[in-house]
């Protein structure tokens, strides 16, 4: 049995790229499927931001070839997990869920942490620091993730 994961945010380009891809990297990928989603339609057919490609790149991971693509309803039956980055994203893709199994396939990405913020900050509007902070917070969530799914 293969599980799927959805990494959901906002736009799609910086912090669920980056999630896509570092948990891909620690996973099989026979035994678990990696998707990523964004709740807003902003860049739809985009690749992620050059920052999160950076990122990423310096930790020898290439999101560089994923396309953004908008969170549907047909994510609650397609995915096992859907992991979302705040709040606000949370409630926007709880207004979209039709039961209380939907709902309950929705956390916060960070809750899978120890750590006590529990939501990964939008970098979109910070400098490059703010994308080695986000890499960081997903990557210690993304550990526990592996490790409860191996
Ligand atoms: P993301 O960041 O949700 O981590 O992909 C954002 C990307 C784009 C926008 C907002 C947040 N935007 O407003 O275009």
């Amino acid at each position: 049995m293969i599980t799927k994961v959805l990494m959901v945010c906002l736009g799609n380009i910086c912090r669920s790229p980056l999630a896509e891809g570092i948990l891909k990297s620690k996973v099989n990928p026979k035994k678990v499927f990696v998707d990523s989603a964004g709740t807003a339609g902003y860049h739809v057919g985009n690749k992620p931001d050059p920052r999160s490609i950076a990122v990423a790149k310096h930790n020898n991971i290439d999101i560089s070839q994923q396309s953004c693509r908008k969170f549907s309803t047909a994510d609650f039956k397609d995915f096992d997990l859907i992991y979302v980055m705040d709040n606000s994203n949370y409630n926007n893709v709880i207004s979209l869920a039709k039961s209380d199994e939907d709902i309950k396939k929705v956390k916060l990405l960070l809750s899978e942490t120890k750590l006590e913020t529990k939501e990964v900050p939008d970098p979109y509007y910070d400098a490059d620091e703010g994308f080695t902070t986000v890499f960081n917070l997903i990557n210690n969530a993304c550990d526990h993730i592996a490790k409860k799914l191996i």
